[in-house]
């Protein structure tokens, strides 16, 4: 069975390696996920004022949100947190209140830094948002990938065969995961 992937790309670089990361995961991939990034780029900033009439953006947004049986949010870390357009995207999907889009959602979280540490620290702060908005996330495998422009070519090509098995399984699991919640979300499961 097919599954529908939304996901968010946390940089808005021309250059992202992040974009780049996402590229290759889609690559090494199960084939019975079905990727499609949610933009996060025209959002304008999020107000409380838009609640009664959100723009198309923002219902854009929320709509390719629920549309998905999974997320994915493949980030850089800015400043040891979540980029401010990912947060503001976030912001948007979380409401109105009473209209959360990423209840329930099987959540995934990966990043590529320059540095060392890979995005573990924006990575930290982002498990915390998410489960305030209660969606459910991978919690194993971590993936924090530091970026090494030898081994990942702009079209998604892994060209090291550890990190590509290692990717490969982050997203066996992510799939696998992605099964179980929804098995649990299904009506009827207790
Ligand atoms: C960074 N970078 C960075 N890296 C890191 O490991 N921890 C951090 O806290 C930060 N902070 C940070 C802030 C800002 C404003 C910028 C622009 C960059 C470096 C970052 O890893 C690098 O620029 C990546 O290339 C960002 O990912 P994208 O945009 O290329 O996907």
């Amino acid at each position: 069975m097919t599954h529908r992937i939304g996901y968010l790309v946390g940089s808005l670089s021309s250059t992202s390696i992040n974009r780049t990361l996402s590229t290759a995961l889609i690559r090494l991939a199960p084939d019975t996920l079905e990727f499609t990034e949610i933009p996060i780029g025209d959002l304008p900033l999020y107000s409380p004022d838009f609640d009664g009439d959100y723009p198309a953006a923002g219902r854009a947004l929320k709509d390719a949100i629920e549309a998905s049986d999974g997320i994915l949010i493949v980030s850089p870390e800015y400043n040891r947190s979540i980029p401010g357009a990912l947060k503001n995207a976030i912001d948007w999907g979380s409401r109105p209140w009473g209209q959360n889009s990423f209840a329930r959602k099987p959540t995934g979280i990966i990043g590529a830094s320059i540095g060392q540490i890979g995005t573990a620290v924006m990575q930290a702060s982002m498990r915390s948002v998410l489960s305030f908005l209660d969606a459910p996330q991978l919690n194993s495998p971590e993936a924090y990938i530091h970026f090494d422009a030898d081994v990942f070519g702009d079209d998604g090509e892994v060209r090291d065969e550890s990190t590509a098995g290692f990717l490969r399984h982050y997203m066996e699991e992510y799939c696998a995961f992605v099964e179980r919640v929804l098995a649990v979300n299904a009506p009827g499961h207790i």
